[in-house]
């Protein structure tokens, strides 16, 4: 039977933007965040930059870049089997996008890319993911990733510590709101994967990705969370130390800032 196009390409729409809105109950300010390291991108590179998308999951970051920038050319690469299936799906056809399958704390990683160097390498919600030492590793990696003047973007769960009264109170706002979300139907992360695994098109992609890296339907267990930075400084001041000529804070929410490190 001939595969219906439209219907496909239609399905994987679905979950892109469904992916979008789960995590837009996370950061409602998501777009805001990508709208400024996109211009970041341009600023420093042009509207033709060759872009790492590091830890893309279904690929908005480099969606949203392809459409301010079509010259751009984009790599995607993430360790998930069924985020990099959606993403695959979506970019269907699109020669300026190639996927590579890597874990970024495996040392031999950028074996895995098509190419040797970056204009930009860009990340949103991963490297948080990551402790101390991989991810200050990674920094170092990254550096040598870029060309010189070449720019590294992450926006992440990073904040200014120095506040604590004005944090605590943003998040107790944004804790209601979403609860209020909740209750008008917004999915959260377990909910999301729950609906995924449903979908008889992603069914084999999330049996390999809940045998490879844990199932995300399930209540997480109480495990103490590991050594993990949390300040904007740390990353900051990593970034230099690891070979960035520059490191600023470009835009920041209540939990979240974007960091832009220049080569
Ligand atoms: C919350 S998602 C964010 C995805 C995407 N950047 C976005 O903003 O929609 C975190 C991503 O980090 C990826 N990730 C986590 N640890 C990783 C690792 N060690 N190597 C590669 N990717 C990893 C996950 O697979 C997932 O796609």
């Amino acid at each position: 039977m001939t595969p219906n196009v439209s219907t496909e390409r239609h399905n994987w729409q679905h979950w892109q933007s469904s992916w979008d809105r789960q995590q837009e109950w996370y950061m409602p300010d998501r777009e805001e965040r990508f709208r400024v390291m996109i211009d970041t991108v341009e600023a420093l590179t042009g509207r033709s930059p060759r872009v790492l998308d590091l830890a893309c999951g279904t690929g908005s970051i480099a969606d949203r870049l392809l459409r301010r920038l079509p010259d751009a050319d984009v790599t995607c690469v993430d360790i998930d089997p069924l985020l990099l299936t959606i993403a695959r799906g979506h970019f269907t056809g699109d020669t300026r996008v190639i996927f590579a399958e890597a874990d970024l704390t495996d040392p031999a990683w950028t074996r895995r890319l098509p190419h040797a160097s970056y204009d930009a390498v860009v990340t949103a919600t991963a490297l948080h993911w990551l402790d101390t030492e991989p991810l200050t590793r990674l920094y170092g990696t990254l550096a040598g990733l870029l060309r010189e003047g070449g720019v590294f973007l992450n926006a992440d769960h990073m904040k200014d510590e120095s506040a604590p009264r004005i944090n605590a109170a943003l998040h107790t706002l944004h804790t209601e709101r979403q609860r209020q979300q909740r209750e008008k139907g917004s999915l959260d992360w377990a909910d999301w994967w729950r609906d995924a695994a449903r979908d008889p098109l992603l069914s084999d992609a999330a049996s390999e990705r809940f045998a490879l890296l844990g199932d995300p339907r399930q209540p997480r267990a109480g495990a103490p969370r590991k050594d993990r930075p949390t300040a904007t400084r740390w990353h900051l001041e990593t970034l230099l130390a690891q070979g960035f000529g520059e490191a600023r804070q470009v835009w920041c929410s209540a939990s979240d800032a974007l960091v832009a490190a220049l080569r």
